[in-house]
């Protein structure tokens, strides 16, 4: 598959930066307002408790700060955090290895929660519930179950797809938390205070204009910022002003709505071939040569987000939405 500057997976680039940019508390948490009163409460109350709090699953797209938020947590409630995710964890004596080395209150952080294997989620299901293991020693004839308590332990589950969590791994969280896209203002705000940080000079026109082509995510919004910084550097004295802002951005190919070649190709392909009718998802894979799996799960989601596309029983359709941003006539079917 094709790099794109706005894809949500994280890559190597951003993985060197991402960290020392990501909020250490609640206060520095931009946006996602109603998750972050919630989370203010639940805190406080189980820090009066002095209780460890309840198991969180935090849900939402990717890039939007799921895994900053788990870090939060447990610097807010004061405890160390394991990090670990669906996907690592192999065996159910992995599991037991990690949570048994846990300290009272500690975070265990599971991302792509979702990839968790059967065994080990059955593994998992007392451990939430009683704070204990249930272990198989040894093999064969001579196998016993062992009963190994645990510290109470808080677990935070990632996943960008909640659906695809189990029913009875879904019911064993107290708290669950779904991340939004962000708007413009709360990503300008996150653009700011990553310039920053980056040690770069933006003004707040600047600031909205990457944010503007974020696709409300804060993954893309800082990728983008550090990609027109370069730019400015290389340009002209560093300090990064509205036109050279648009001028890098420009050259990256990612347009006023955030959409790059590749979302064009596909929009002016349904455009201009099919007329405004509805597209199967095959035919659209084959306009853009990707499987018809990648089209859903990485192409159209935003275009859909947006409102440019709409799912129809008889196919995709553009909207005039998308028309008017490409400045074509619209025609209704
Ligand atoms: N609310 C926020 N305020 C400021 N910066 C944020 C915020 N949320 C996320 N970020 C920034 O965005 C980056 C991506 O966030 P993060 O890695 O937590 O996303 P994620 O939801 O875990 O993504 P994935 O689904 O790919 O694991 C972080 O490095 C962080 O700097
Ligand atoms: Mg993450």
């Amino acid at each position: 598959m094709e790099e794109r500057i706005i894809s949500t997976e994280i890559s190597e680039f951003d993985e060197r930066f991402e960290q020392s940019l990501r909020p250490q508390y609640l206060s520095q948490y931009i946006g996602q307002e109603k998750v972050k009163n919630n989370l203010d409460i639940f805190v406080k109350a189980a820090k009066m408790r002095k209780e460890s709090l309840d198991h969180v699953l935090l849900y939402g797209p990717p890039g939007l700060g799921k895994t900053t938020l788990a870090a939060v947590i447990a610097n807010e409630m004061e405890v160390n955090i394991r990090m670990t995710s669906g996907p690592a964890i192999e065996r159910p004596g992995d599991l037991a290895a990690i949570v048994s080395s846990l300290e009272p209150g500690d975070v265990l952080f599971i991302d792509e929660i979702h990839r968790l294997n059967r065994s080990i989620e059955e593994v998992l299901y007392p451990a939430m519930e009683d704070f204990c293991l249930d272990i198989v020693v040894g093999k064969g004839p001579s196998a016993r179950s062992v009963r190994l308590d645990l510290p109470p332990f808080t677990l935070i589950g990632a996943t960008t797809r909640a659906g695809a969590l189990s029913a009875p791994l879904r019911d064993r969280f107290g708290v669950l938390l779904r991340l939004d896209y962000y708007d413009n203002q709360a990503l300008t705000e996150i653009v700011s205070r990553s310039a920053t940080l980056f040690e770069a000079e933006i003004d707040h026109p600047s600031a909205g204009e990457i944010a503007s082509r974020s696709r409300g995510t804060p993954r893309i919004a800082n990728r983008l910022l550090k990609r027109v910084r370069d730019f400015a550097q290389v340009r002209g004295n560093g300090i990064i002003s509205i036109d050279t802002a648009q001028e890098a951005l420009e050259l990256m190919q990612v347009d006023a709505l955030g959409l790059d070649h590749i979302d064009h190709k596909l929009l002016l392909g349904m455009i201009e071939r099919f007329k405004g009718k509805p597209v199967g998802l095959d035919t659209i894979a084959a306009i853009i040569g990707e499987e018809s799996t990648t089209i859903e799960e990485v192409y159209e989601p935003y275009l859909l987000q947006i409102g440019f596309l709409q799912r129809t029983p008889r196919g995709r359709v553009v909207t005039k939405l998308a028309y008017d941003h490409f400045n074509y006539p619209y025609f209704e079917e």
